[in-house]
């Protein structure tokens, strides 16, 4: 009965500089750590220059979460796409699960990997801005303008 209060805040961001995979690996493993003592569960994509993240969990450990979040100087012109109490996680098997858009030229790999990531999401707001991030990310990769195009 302890999530019977859960909120869900789901976040776009612009990157404040390139960042590589360590250093998102690491973010992210680090963010799994800390949110998995808050009982805070997530998604964060990252396409070469902009976040996209859900977390999840009870409200004071949410909003808590996105206080220190939103004061992170690695990004910044942040606009939230959801900011609700909820029924239900999303995300409930991950502490903070990391995807990034492959370095390369029009590469459709990262879309079929949000997509598997998002076939157990039942809330289809949450699937839409996931996948469409990801499909302008697949037209549009970390940093590279196609040739081939
Ligand atoms: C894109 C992005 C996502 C982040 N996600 C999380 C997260 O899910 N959980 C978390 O505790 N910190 C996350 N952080 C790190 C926090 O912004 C912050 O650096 C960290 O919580 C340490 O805060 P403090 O120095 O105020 O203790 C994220 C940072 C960025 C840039």
């Amino acid at each position: 009965l302890g999530d019977h209060a859960l909120y869900r805040i789901v976040y776009l961001s612009r990157a404040t500089r390139t960042f590589d995979d360590a250093e998102l690996n690491a973010l992210a493993a680090w963010s799994a750590e800390r949110n998995a003592v808050a009982s805070v569960t997530g998604l964060l994509l990252y396409d070469g220059s902009r976040f996209l993240q859900a977390i999840e969990g009870p409200e004071a450990q949410v909003t808590g979460t996105m206080d220190r979040i939103a004061r992170d100087k690695r990004h910044d012109s942040l606009t939230y796409i959801q900011d609700d109490p909820v029924r239900d996680r999303q995300f409930g098997h991950w502490a903070m699960q990391l995807k990034l858009a492959p370095a390369g030229c029009c590469s459709t790999d990262f879309l079929e990997r949000v997509k598997e990531d998002v076939t157990l999401v039942d809330d289809l707001n949450l699937q839409a801005a996931f996948i469409g991030f990801a499909v302008l990310s697949s037209q549009r990769p970390r940093g590279y303008t196609c040739a081939n195009r």
